[in-house]
């Protein structure tokens, strides 16, 4: 039995080899066709070697600095898209078990009050059972994981996208709640 499976395992591995041999030899013959040919360098959007990160460094970005209160919001990248982060983040990130910042300004008990956008219903729902919970659902906790600050760059690869709102109202809120199940019910 073991004997077999080796002998499975090798034939797979030849056979694996010379699917490899096959691509270089594909490669070269478009290399041959003199088609344009794209450098290691290009393919990735940091345009430098791939064997050595000495020197590279990240874009230098300037974050939109305003402490929270101060800034403005963003309008929505699309519709029911998760608001970008208007103001610093300075202190307030890693979120971690023990302490997640952004709860204490946006829980919607405490959010008026602070002058921040409260939390939306979505978030203390749970997806399988759709049922509404009495406290903030697990999966939204790592706030930073879906909404994220913005930085004035230039955009790496150029994007054309022009967001459609049903409604004008959609550029400034959400309304996910309302809409989940449409069109399936
Ligand atoms: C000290 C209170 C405070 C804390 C802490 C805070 N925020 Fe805010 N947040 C605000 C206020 C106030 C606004 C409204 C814009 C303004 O006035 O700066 C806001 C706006 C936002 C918005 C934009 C909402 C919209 O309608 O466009 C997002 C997203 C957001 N915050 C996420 C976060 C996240 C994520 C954290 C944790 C990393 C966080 N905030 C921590 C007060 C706070
Ligand atoms: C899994 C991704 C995800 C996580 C995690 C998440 N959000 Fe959101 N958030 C969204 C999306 C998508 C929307 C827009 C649709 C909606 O309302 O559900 C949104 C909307 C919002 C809004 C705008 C509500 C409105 O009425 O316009 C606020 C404020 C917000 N989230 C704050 C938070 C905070 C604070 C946390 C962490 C406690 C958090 N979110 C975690 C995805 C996420």
């Amino acid at each position: 039995m073991k004997k077999m499976i080796l002998t499975a395992l090798s034939a797979a591995l030849v056979l694996g080899l010379s699917a490899c041999a096959d691509k270089g030899e594909t490669n070269k013959t478009v290399a041959q066709n003199d088609k344009p040919v794209i450098s290691e360098e290009e393919i990735g959007l940091r345009k430098e070697t791939l064997y050595t990160e000495d020197g590279i460094a990240p874009v230098k970005a300037d974050f939109n600095k305003p402490a929270p209160g101060m800034s403005q919001r963003f309008e929505r990248s699309y519709e029911n898209a998760p608001p970008l982060i208007p103001h610093s983040v300075d202190g307030l990130l890693p979120i971690t078990r023990n302490n997640n910042a952004c709860l204490g300004c946006h829980m919607p008990e405490v959010a008026s009050s602070m002058g921040a956008t409260p939390i939306p219903k979505t978030h203390f729902m749970d997806f399988r059972s759709q049922k509404m919970l009495d406290h903030l659902a697990q999966q939204r906790f790592n706030c930073s994981q879906c909404h994220v600050p913005q930085a004035n760059v230039k955009p790496l690869v150029e994007n054309k996208f022009k967001p459609e709102y049903r409604d004008p109202e959609e550029k400034k809120r959400s309304n996910l709640i309302d809409t989940l199940n449409e069109g399936v019910k």
